[in-house]
């Protein structure tokens, strides 16, 4: 299978709870490398850019203040079948539905605060990927 990259956020409730390396530990456990990462506030204007395919979505508004409420981790993750093994160790959208031992089961607190975000398929893992990060800034 080919090695592939996704683009990964470690979310403000997980960057609240002292949690970017217990998650950063579980994706490298589950085969992924961390082949950039930053630590960033991102602007309103950036949030509502970035989850802009929800804009018609009743909870677009909340979302977007959630992801400004504090810190983020931006990261790009390369693997073996990189965007669907970080959307299995992720787990379900609401941690509620998530498998045993996923991170949003282990570590999230809602279906808002679900502690990651991870690409779902390698066309919007490349978009995002440029969103955030120069090809310089990447170095695998
Ligand atoms: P979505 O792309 O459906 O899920 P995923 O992050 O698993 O790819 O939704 C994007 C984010 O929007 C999700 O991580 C959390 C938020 N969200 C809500 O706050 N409420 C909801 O009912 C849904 C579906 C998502």
């Amino acid at each position: 299978m080919a090695v592939t990259r996704t683009f990964s956020i470690i979310k403000p409730d997980a960057t609240r709870r002292n949690l970017t390396g217990a998650v950063t530990n579980m994706l490298e456990k589950a085969g992924l490398r961390v082949v950039a990462s930053k630590r960033i506030h991102m602007t309103k204007e950036q949030a509502e850019g970035f989850y802009a395919v929800h804009k018609e979505r009743p909870f677009f508004g909340e979302l977007v203040d959630f992801m400004i409420s504090g810190p983020v981790v931006v990261q790009v993750l390369e693997g073996e079948d990189a965007v669907a093994r970080n959307r299995k160790i992720m787990g379900a959208t609401n941690p509620a539905d998530a498998d045993q031992g996923t991170i949003r089961k282990e570590l999230a607190e809602s279906i808002e605060a679900n502690t990651v975000h991870g690409s779902d398929s390698d066309e919007n893992a490349a978009i995002e990927i440029a969103y955030f990060f120069d090809e310089s800034e990447i170095v695998g």
